[in-house]
């Protein structure tokens, strides 16, 4: 039996991910140790775990060097990439929102010539301004500390993930639009789907019956 491939995108999703494999019954002992390793391997069902940056998981399970990945719906919506969607497994639930420095007025977006926008998510940005609001904007590509930029007048808005909302709050922002759920999904590579169809939604009916206990 060929092994079966699953690129986990490193770091919370990667050990809420271990959570879930461990419940029903795949070996991940070897990732649970402390080590550098990028391969893991259950012997027992014949599956290997890789450890990827989170926006390489949809490259790999593009190209079939994974046959499933777990990734956040943000990497999934930003890298367009062409691979099935087969489960939201609930965790790491947040959204991604549009916000601006406090006091900021909606006015503000629609009357200004040509509204910068700052995010580490420029293909959602762009999504959002150009295709659903019909808006022409500019935007900005950053890599962090996204929140940095409308205060020091680098950009008018930001798109950016909001979780617990702290880090808007704590630097003087709000949320003037949502713009989409997110949280960690299950995809799957597209011929791997076909020809390995019994093994991997046998994975995927075990995590929805941890996932719909957990849930109650
Ligand atoms: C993420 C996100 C926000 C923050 C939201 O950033 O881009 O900045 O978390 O969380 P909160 O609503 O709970 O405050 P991350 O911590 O990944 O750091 P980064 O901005 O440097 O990428």
């Amino acid at each position: 039996m060929e092994y079966l491939t699953v690129a986990l995108a490193k770091g919370r999703l990667a050990e809420l991910s271990i959570d879930i494999f461990e419940q029903i019954g795949l070996d991940c002992a070897e990732m649970r140790e402390k080590s550098r390793k990028l391969i893991f391997t259950d012997e027992k069902n014949k599956i290997k775990f890789f450890l990827v940056k989170a926006s390489d998981v949809p490259v790999y399970v593009e190209y079939g060097a994974a046959d499933i990945g777990i990734v956040g719906r943000d990497t999934i919506l930003e890298e367009g990439r062409n691979l099935y969607e087969v489960l939201d497994l609930g965790f790491g639930a947040c959204y991604m929102a549009v916000a601006a420095k406090s006091g900021f007025k909606q006015d503000d977006l629609s009357n200004k010539n040509l509204v910068r926008v700052a995010s580490k998510y420029p293909a959602i940005a762009k999504d959002f301004f150009h295709t659903v609001k019909g808006q022409n904007v500019e935007i900005i590509k950053l890599n962090g500390s996204v929140e940095l930029a409308p205060l020091v007048g680098l950009s008018d808005v930001i798109v950016d993930i909001v979780e617990s909302g702290k880090t808007l709050v704590e630097n003087g922002m709000e949320v003037i639009e949502k713009v989409c759920d997110l949280s960690a999904r299950l995809v799957v590579n597209r011929v791997s789907m076909k020809v390995e169809r019994d093994r991997i939604m046998n994975i995927v009916a075990g995590m929805k019956g941890i996932i719909e206990k957990e849930r109650d």
